[in-house]
């Protein structure tokens, strides 16, 4: 696992290094971000494509690594050095964090004459205003605990859709039986929290809530969380050999391409099926991580705006932020990017099956107290205790610990990274 992380920072690093600083012009945003796959470049398109329509130039920054932390080093890295970007993909608590530290600008106008308050759920407003201000736009609301199947696979095995874990389990042995990989999975530790939280959310609201968001540690380490890890071993039992380090987009890919059953994976899985011409329904199915229907833990995708003194890079900053709240440009970009709109007044008339099961997941959660923040997506905790539980969830998947250890492990990290 350090090794993994190395070779994310050398990423950073790399990224950084090939970015020369900007001087600040008339109407320009840099942006930092890790939108590099190909559904993920597909849906910044519809954003770079509309600022260019209001003559805001776009200065990319990408910086690749799926869940952001690469982004995130590069980011630190720029801040230091004086020289912050416009804006910045950022997710919940680095946000806040990032505000805390004074770093982050105004949009208190551009929200106020536009009224975001009242249409932005108040679940992202927890991230996006520090201490009453408007500090962060957010594009989107996606989540973690989907699962995609390929639907001529799911065909071959002669079952249904998996609507709990015994279900699941049936699935991917006759998925194996079939000579298929089961599990397309990507070696990463942001991809096994991710999994993570789907299994976590499965054993029910009230012990997500309990371990992930309260912290408690009599749930962290508790007879649930072993059996939690007793399943993250089985599901480690149906991936192939190859999936160390691997990408999450390749993993989608294995998927696509008839090579695997199925990817446990936030809805961003989807903008790659997409962007491959797949169909929901007909190619492949969406559904709920088995025993979580009706309950969702999310991350939202949110632009930071970061202090600028130049009044055109002010300017530049609101355009961007008005642009990305416009009802039109939430439903275009969510329908390519696998997510769901951030504002509740975006209807879902232009959203395929699973993104309009997406929409009325997220409101039937919202209403019942199902709604979390999710954990590997930081939004269930600030960077130092998701970095805590990524390590003993990504050791235990490649076999350091067993269940009960595990389950040790975990709240004795969590409560060392509080
Ligand atoms: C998430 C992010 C998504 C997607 C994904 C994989 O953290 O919210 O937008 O980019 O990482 O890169």
């Amino acid at each position: 696992m350090a090794f993994v992380r190395k070779l994310a920072l050398g990423g950073a690093v790399a990224a950084l290094m090939g970015t020369t600083s900007v001087a600040s012009a008339a109407e320009q945003v840099e942006v930092l971000h890790w939108w590099t796959s190909g559904g993920e470049a597909a849906a910044l398109n519809v954003l770079k494509e509309d600022l260019a329509k209001k003559g805001v130039e776009w200065l990319d920054m990408p910086v690749a690594g799926g869940g952001g932390e690469a982004a995130m080093t590069a980011l630190r890295a720029r801040v230091t050095a004086g020289n912050p970007p416009t804006a910045v993909q950022m997710l919940g608590f680095d946000i806040k964090d990032w505000a805390k530290e004074g770093a982050l600008g105004n949009l208190d106008e551009v929200a106020t004459a536009e009224g975001w308050d009242a249409v932005i759920p108040g679940a992202l407003q927890e991230f996006s205003k520090y201490d009453g201000h408007w500090v962060a736009a957010p594009v989107n609301v996606h989540s973690t605990n989907w699962v995609w199947i390929n639907k001529a696979a799911l065909d071959a095995t002669g079952l249904g859709v998996p609507a709990n874990w015994d279900e699941l389990v049936a699935v991917l042995d006759k998925m194996k039986e079939n000579g298929i990989t089961p599990l397309a999975h990507g070696g990463q530790a942001w991809q096994d929290a991710t999994i993570f939280d789907a299994v976590v959310l499965s054993m029910g609201n009230d012990f997500y809530k309990r371990s992930m968001i309260d912290l408690d540690p009599a749930a962290l380490n508790s007879p649930e969380m072993v059996e939690v890890f007793n399943r993250m071993t089985k599901l480690r039992s149906y991936v192939d050999d190859n999936f160390s380090g691997r990408d999450w987009n390749l993993a989608s890919a294995m998927v696509i391409n008839n090579e695997a059953g199925m990817q446990m994976m936030g809805d961003w899985a989807k903008g790659e099926f997409l962007k491959a011409g797949k169909v929901p329904g007909t190619d492949f199915v969406c559904i709920r991580f088995p025993g979580t229907q009706g309950s969702v833990t999310f991350n939202s995708d949110q632009f930071a705006m970061f202090n600028v003194t130049d009044a055109d890079a002010k300017a530049a900053q609101a355009k961007m932020a008005s642009s990305v709240e416009d009802p039109v440009f939430q439903s275009a970009f969510n329908v390519v990017k696998g997510s769901v709109p951030a504002r509740t007044d975006v209807p879902d008339t232009d959203f395929d099956d699973c993104g309009k099961k997406g929409i009325a997941d997220l409101a039937e959660a919202n209403g019942n107290g199902g709604l979390f923040g999710s954990m590997a997506h930081g939004h269930a905790a600030p960077a130092a205790i998701k970095n805590a539980v990524y390590d003993v969830v990504t050791a235990q998947f490649n076999g350091e610990y067993d269940a009960e250890t595990a389950a040790a492990e975990l709240a004795n990290a969590v409560a060392e990274a509080q």
